[in-house]
């Protein structure tokens, strides 16, 4: 049989024959050798079987139809086994028929790992990262990523985005709004909790996506707070402020990174094996998958420090970026940059394997369909909704409240709601919204309206003006509609169109004439509370000095209005804390709480200090501030030591009260500083927080423990160090004020405690 075979066939028939034999024969061993081996011995399998275009197309991600569709030529892509990864494809009829077609049509049947951008909730969308961090809330923020997870599995997505863990100390950038905002301590909490809730402890169960830390690194930091732009700061700077929460999703297990599109002190992140090699990989031992930003390899042209898109394919395939998004050089000049030795075969294969050990970890090549039926039973269920109103409402940072003006009263008979963005549906979402749809979201009108629907209370809407705020034609109607009313509620802020990427500022007053507006209806006389929704810290000073109430709600999601009401009301205690420091205009930018000292700090009459001639220097409201509706008393700080020594603890104890007369949550803060070190130590650090819920009248002692780690820094050879020395903690409800005490580290003189 064979002789005959080889007698009648042509050498190309055979050649096919043999072929075909071979890949029958590979794909049954693929299958079996799935089962049995460990994720290694699966790749090395694998990457002994792939060709080089397909270890290429392994590398290459791109992009589907905002609307989640693929393209047309992903199909033909994912059968040739040359598309490892798409973004934005989504919906599980549109993923499992590109799917299908990888898993079932192509040679080596490697699964398509599908990514997107799930920030903060899929198709129930929960308030912004900066919004969500306010809440100082970790399980909540861990629980809104698990929901955002489950969703999205559902339909089909394996990887999100997020969480971004970029440090952003500048409100002029507008993806502040996606942060943690300003602090290194608090932004590690955020990172940690929100890669469990995405990932949670084995993300290829079906509830949960692979988490993306991103963007490696230093992003937040860019030049002028101008989206896009460079990046210039110490190596000091970089490992003890941005680095921390990379490092944090890291050890909680993230699976991926992505590179950012800024230069990083001349070098673009994408191809900056410092940060890949270096630190990622060599110091901090990952093994997941990086990928670069939306077209930041090809960027590297316009960067200057690659002449073409092969050379741009060469330095961040040799500095680590493992999947190139969007452009395709790896794909079109991979194999040149192999045969000529520019990039090794080796250093293929370690990308290859970092793309498919993830497709392992997530489960793909044995379940790489999602389940039709999940998705229309899990996407916006009822409790996800109602998570999603709590922890909006868990959100909010009461700035000001001038003589108890809210909650407003329930026996209040006439309402006015003023303001654009107090009934438009499109802004209910904000730049990074998932799969929602604004139809599914409650308006702040709608909140309140349903708030009152039982009441004989009347609610009168006015505009005032358009969203833009560019006319003063219509504010007539909005004063009478407040001189009518017994209460009025403004609703100021900023689109969604002018907050998120590409959507830097450099003026951080309301837009239009949303000031004007309300200046007319606060000289009514009547009481009023303007409530912000934006998604950066605003130079809001009039509001701050003239307004009765102000209450900062962010970009708060699908059921954002009806958490306003919630809040507005006194359904609920309002209990956020301010995770970025509003500045008093933008002069002062950059303006964070845990600066260094100088060497001449203010002296209001000296001259020759460092200040402004035209500017206090202290913020509007500081990192950590907010208000509620009842008041709490801090005190009786105690230290069980008051000297330890370099590799203990010391335990921070104090008493929290509720002394007003409502239930609620306080946040109580610890921060730390080291006075005398042999680097100069910021004037007050983060080190420890707790957010209690204490009923009107209660009483309970908080205790905080400060270990070797948090008293650490880096020495002048940025080695991680202990130092003896004199210790100062506070311990309040804001980075400013609070009670002080001191303790000492070393073996000698007992520091005093203070009260
Ligand atoms: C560009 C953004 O910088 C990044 O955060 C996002 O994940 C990608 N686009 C994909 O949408």
């Amino acid at each position: 049989m064979r002789l005959a075979i080889k007698r009648n066939l042509s050498p190309l028939l055979v050649c096919l024959i043999i072929f075909n034999a071979s890949v029958a024969f590979a794909q049954k061993s693929v299958r079996a050798n799935r089962q049995s081996a460990t994720v290694e011995q699966k790749i090395n399998f694998l990457l002994a079987r792939m060709t080089l275009a397909e270890k290429l197309g392994q590398l290459q991600q791109l992009d589907g139809e905002s609307d989640g569709r693929f393209r047309p030529e992903h199909l033909e892509l994912a059968r040739k086994g040359l598309l490892g990864s798409t973004l934005n494809v989504r919906g599980v009829k549109q993923t499992n028929e590109l799917q299908r077609v990888a898993v079932e049509q192509s040679r080596l049947k490697i699964p398509i790992l599908f990514g997107f951008d799930v920030i903060h909730g899929y198709r129930t969308l929960f308030p912004i990262p900066l919004g969500e961090t306010a809440s100082w809330d970790l399980q909540a923020a861990e629980k809104s990523a698990h929901i955002a997870a489950q969703e999205a599995r559902s339909a089909g997505v394996h990887w999100t985005f997020a969480p971004m863990v970029d440090i952003a100390r500048d409100p002029r950038w507008g993806r502040i709004m996606e942060s943690a905002g300003e602090d290194a301590f608090l932004g590690a909490a955020m990172a940690k909790a929100r890669v469990q809730g995405f990932q949670g402890g084995d993300y290829s169960q079906i509830d949960r996506v692979m988490a993306c830390a991103k963007h490696f690194a230093a992003y937040g930091a860019a030049e002028g707070g101008r989206d896009y732009n460079t990046v210039d700061m110490s190596e000091r700077t970089l490992r003890e402020v941005y680095l921390p929460p990379f490092e944090a999703a890291k050890n909680a297990g993230a699976g991926s990174f992505m590179t950012s599109f800024n230069t990083l002190n001349g070098v673009p992140a994408t191809a900056n094996s410092f940060l890949l090699r270096q630190i990622l990989r060599s110091e901090w031992k990952f093994d997941g998958l990086v990928v670069s930003d939306y077209t930041s390899v090809a960027e590297l042209i316009k960067h200057g420090v690659a002449r073409d898109g092969s050379e741009a394919a060469q330095i961040s395939l040799n500095a680590g970026t493992d999947m190139e998004m969007v452009s395709r050089f790896y794909n079109q000049s991979g194999a040149e940059l192999v045969k000529s030795g520019k990039v090794s075969i080796k250093t293929i294969n370690d990308a290859v394997r970092n793309v498919l050990r993830v497709k392992f970890r997530l489960g793909l090549f044995e379940r790489p369909y999602a389940d039709e039926n999940l998705e229309k039973n899990t996407i916006k269920k009822p409790e996800f909704l109602q998570t999603a109103r709590e922890i909006a409402a868990k959100s909010f940072v009461l700035l000001k409240n001038e003589k108890e003006t809210l909650p407003i009263n329930k026996n209040v008979r006439k309402i006015a709601v003023i303001g654009a963005l107090a009934d438009d549906k499109a802004n209910t979402l904000d730049w990074w919204a998932g799969d929602a749809k604004a139809e599914d979201s409650v308006t702040i009108l709608q909140g309140i309206r349903e708030k009152v629907a039982a009441l004989p209370t009347k609610i009168r809407f006015e505009k005032g003006c358009e969203l833009n705020c560019d006319s003063e034609k219509d504010f007539g109607k909005a004063v009478d509609a407040a001189k009518d009313s017994d209460f009025t509620i403004i609703v100021a802020g900023e689109t969604r169109d002018i907050s998120g990427e590409a959507a830097s500022r450099t003026n951080l007053d309301l837009p239009g004439k949303q000031l004007d507006l309300i200046k007319v209806i606060h000289q009514t006389g009547k009481p009023y509370a303007v409530v912000l929704k934006n998604g950066r810290p605003l130079t809001i000073n009039w509001l701050a000095e003239n307004s009765p109430a102000i209450l900062e709600t962010w970009h708060s999601g699908t059921m954002g209005g009806a958490a306003i009401a919630d809040v507005l009301f006194g359904d609920v205690n309002p209990s956020g804390k301010l995770p970025v420091t509003f500045p008093r205009n933008v002069g002062q930018i950059p303006l964070f709480y845990n600066a260094l000292p100088t060497g001449r700090p203010l002296e209001t009459e000296n001259r020759y200090t460092s200040k402004y001639i035209d500017s206090p220097n202290t913020p509007l409201y500081p990192f950590g501030f907010g208000l509620s509706y009842t008041q709490f008393k801090i005190d009786n700080l105690r230290l069980d030591k008051t000297q330890i020594k370099r590799n203990e603890n010391v335990k921070i104890s104090v008493d929290v009260e509720n002394v007003g007369k409502r239930d609620g949550v306080e946040v109580v803060q610890l921060y730390v500083r080291d006075l005398v070190a042999s680097v100069s130590r910021p004037v007050k650090e983060l080190k420890g927080f707790r957010r209690i819920s204490l009923r009107a009248g209660e009483k309970r002692t908080v205790e905080m423990t400060l270990t070797p780690k948090d008293l650490s820094f880096l020495n002048q050879k940025l080695q991680p160090t202990n130092e003896d020395g004199d210790f100062q903690v506070f311990v309040g409800n804001s980075s400013e004020g609070g009670l002080e005490g001191t303790f000492k580290v070393g073996q000698t003189a007992v520091a005093e405690k203070k009260n």
